[in-house]
């Protein structure tokens, strides 16, 4: 049995990895470390809450003490890091949480993950670790900053984080790199585009447009709404990183993207649309401060050496993920009552 820490995994991308592994693979035991901040919610989680192969942990990555006895007691092989504070919006509302939760809680993994796979802790030249073990970062497109009217993000460019959510992925991301090349520690770092699925907290814009359309609410587009993402459903993201874990070169970064570039305004008119509304609801409100205008991501770096592709088109992901909400009402009833939180007092206390 291969034992791999996932953390975060009550949140929107960490909850669908979860279950991709579990489905795939019968060799690995998987233990989830959260501790359920707002984006956190287990019902993401409810159909596998008791396979034997699947353990939950309430617990803060940022407590150095905690995450090592964890390290003690499970022989952990992997660690996938995807606990952090994601939202850019709440980074220019409250920056501090998204440092100490996005880079301190980083290094506190990788000082126990380096610690407890070293072949000789005691010696600081040693770079020889226990067979196969690796460190996986989930990092973001972000990080490069804004593009212009052209280009696309290739990993080997500069780091240019405009947001204090994107700065502090970036500075994760150098110390991910610092424990590989000081250390010897075995890591890859992954750099996605936005996401879109199943189990999206309705804060993002994907699940935000179609919740507020179904209430007939106005659906408030920043700016001219001419910003342009690269769009990934989730679960080509989960492969992505699966590929990554399995077979990334040691020390390497790899971009993962859909190839689907659509600025906000598009989407927007695009759910409307599915969903037979009228495009009265769009509210255009002033842009939020710092707002990158442009980001494309190129793939060819995981296609070429990894053989990763997406399997979704934007078109029917977007269909599938409509469907999904409108199938799971009480799912989004639950998030935006703030009932999900009590799930975790029903189930665990
Ligand atoms: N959503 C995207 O489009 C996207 C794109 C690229 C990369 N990413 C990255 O992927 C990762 C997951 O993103 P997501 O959209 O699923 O985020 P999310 O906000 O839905 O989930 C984050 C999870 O981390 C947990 N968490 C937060 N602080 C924690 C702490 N101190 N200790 C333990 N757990 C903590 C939360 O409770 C939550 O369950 C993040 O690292 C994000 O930067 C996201």
């Amino acid at each position: 049995m291969k034992t791999v820490l996932v953390t975060g995994g009550a949140g929107f991308i960490g909850s669908n990895y979860i279950k991709l592994m579990l489905k795939k693979f019968n060799d690995y035991q998987i233990v989830n470390v959260d501790n359920l901040t707002y984006a956190g919610n287990l019902e993401n989680l409810a159909e596998i809450q008791n396979y034997n192969r699947y353990t939950f942990i309430k617990a803060d990555i940022r407590n150095r003490k905690l995450i090592n006895k964890l390290f003690d007691k499970y022989n952990f092989k992997y660690v996938v890091n995807f606990a952090a504070e994601s939202h850019v919006d709440r980074s220019i509302e409250e920056p501090e949480v998204f440092l100490t939760t996005n880079v301190i809680g980083t290094q506190v993994l990788l000082e126990a993950a380096k610690n407890h796979w070293k072949i000789y802790p005691d010696d600081k030249y040693s770079t020889e670790y226990n067979d196969g073990v690796k460190f996986l970062q989930v990092s973001t497109d972000e990080v490069y900053g804004a593009l212009g009217k052209e280009g696309m993000f290739v990993e080997t460019m500069p780091l240019k984080p405009n947001s204090p959510y994107s700065a502090s992925k970036a500075s994760a991301d150098l110390i991910v790199r610092a424990y590989n090349r000081t250390f010897g520690l075995p890591i890859n770092i992954t750099r996605c585009s936005n996401n879109y699925g199943p189990y999206q907290f309705p804060e993002k814009l994907i699940p935000l447009m179609i919740n507020n359309c179904l209430n007939d609410e106005n659906l408030p587009v920043y700016g001219d709404g001419m910003q342009i993402r690269d769009w990934l459903h989730v679960k080509d993201h989960c492969e992505a990183i699966n590929a990554v874990l399995h077979k990334g070169q040691d020390g390497e970064i790899y971009n993962i993207g859909g190839n689907n570039e659509k600025a906000n305004i598009e989407i927007v008119r695009l759910i409307i649309k599915t969903l037979g509304k009228s495009e009265n609801l769009i509210k255009y409100v002033k842009d939020r401060p710092g707002h990158d205008r442009r980001y494309a991501i190129d793939n060819t770096k995981i296609s070429k050496e990894l053989s990763w592709k997406p399997s979704y088109t934007f078109a029917e992901g977007v269909e599938e993920t409509i469907q999904w909400y409108l199938d799971n009402s009480k799912w989004i009833e639950n998030v935006v009552s703030g009932d999900y939180k009590n799930f975790y007092l029903r189930m665990y206390k």
